[in-house]
């Protein structure tokens, strides 16, 4: 006799204690089946469809509902709505499982290999003629002069013609220059200012005396060997009031120097020069007591009395004011405190040299 045992809400039918499935729970199983067949998302909302859209095989079922008696449709009811959770069930847990499966899928691909060394950072420095850049600023901020800055692109008349070097004039052939394709606006060529000079002039008639200032920066010339770079690095001083003198300037320098160099065992000379913006003109040579360069005269620096020429040409009267300039090479003054002897090494980015600086 076969016996029939109900075993869930829509049954599980088993025959002879085999079990066997009614029609729902078929369905359900197919639409598990179906689901996991899903590859994508877009193939598992059509297989949804085939269940539970408008005209799916589980909404066909309630429509039938209707034909039956109400008792029976009540229990028949029930059954089916148990078969559609569990289908909703089903396809909610494949969503989520495609969902994961994508995510997995994009977190391989933007995978980072925290394993791997990283690349550390190493510590910048600052280069060894910025190094002196700053430490000149700071030098002569201590004793009261103002810092200023002015374009690398001059004009003729600023850069020779108002430090009283005239068109023409033979001192002009004293520095190489770099012209600029086009001119200013009288006509005249531009081009890379040859030294900080032309500083002097833009500063002074921007301020009143008395004057006070350094204006550190860059300055180019055609010229390229072991101690010459097309571009290099000035720091013009000037000083302009009622009564400055030579010994102004010497007294300024010096304090500079053994600021600069560390050092109050050295000697600072004037040796006579010539340029055309200042009368008399100097080189001013420095001497060390000690350390390797010990007793040799080096030259830091060209300086002089501003040339009442230059004085007017500040706007400012050459009988009344008077002062010093001075213009020193950066770079010498920093291959001087290193002992460094080609100047090249400071432009070719080689971190084995700069490193040594920091
Ligand atoms: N400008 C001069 C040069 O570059 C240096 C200098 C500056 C000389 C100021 C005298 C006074 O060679």
């Amino acid at each position: 006799m076969p016996r029939f045992v109900f075993n869930s809400c829509f049954g599980n039918f088993f025959l002879n204690g085999k079990p066997r499935m009614n029609p729902l729970e078929q369905l359900v199983t197919q639409a598990h089946a179906d689901f996991i067949d899903a590859p994508d998302a877009a193939a598992l909302e059509n297989a949804k469809a085939k269940y539970l859209g408008k005209t799916g095989q589980i909404t066909e079922q309630m429509k039938g509902l209707g034909k039956l008696a109400a008792d029976e449709r009540k229990a028949q009811g029930a059954i089916i709505n148990a078969a559609k959770e569990k289908i909703e069930t089903a396809l909610t847990a494949r969503r989520d499982a495609l969902a994961d499966a994508q995510m997995q899928l994009r977190l391989n691909a933007e995978a980072i290999d925290v394993t791997l060394p990283g690349r550390g950072r190493s510590v910048g420095g600052i280069h060894p003629v910025m190094r002196t850049w700053q430490r000149v600023e700071e030098i002569f901020g201590s004793i009261g002069f103002d810092v200023a800055d002015g374009p690398e692109i001059e004009n003729d008349w600023t850069n020779f013609t108002s430090l009283n070097s005239p068109e023409n004039h033979p001192a002009r052939s004293m520095q190489d220059t770099f012209y600029i394709e086009g001119d200013d606006s009288e006509g005249k060529p531009l081009l890379l200012r040859t030294h900080t000079s032309p500083m002097q002039v833009r500063y002074a008639r921007m301020n009143k005396p008395p004057i006070k200032v350094i204006a550190p920066g860059r300055t180019y010339r055609v010229d390229s060997d072991a101690t010459h770079s097309p571009m290099f690095h000035q720091v013009e001083g000037l000083w302009i009031d009622e009564n400055i003198s030579f010994a102004d300037l010497k007294g300024v320098y010096l304090n500079f120097v053994k600021a600069f160099f560390e050092t109050d065992d050295l000697q600072v000379r004037f040796r006579p020069s010539y340029f055309p913006f200042t009368e008399p003109s100097a080189e001013i040579d420095i001497a060390f007591g000690s350390g390797p360069l010990k007793g040799r005269w080096l030259e830091v620096s060209g300086a002089g009395q501003v040339h009442p020429n230059v004085v007017r040409n500040m706007g400012i009267d050459p009988e009344k004011y008077i002062g010093f300039a001075f213009g020193s090479g950066l770079e010498r003054l920093t291959m001087l405190r290193y002992g460094i002897s080609d100047l090249r090494l400071f432009y070719e980015g080689d971190l084995r040299f700069l490193k040594q600086f920091n």
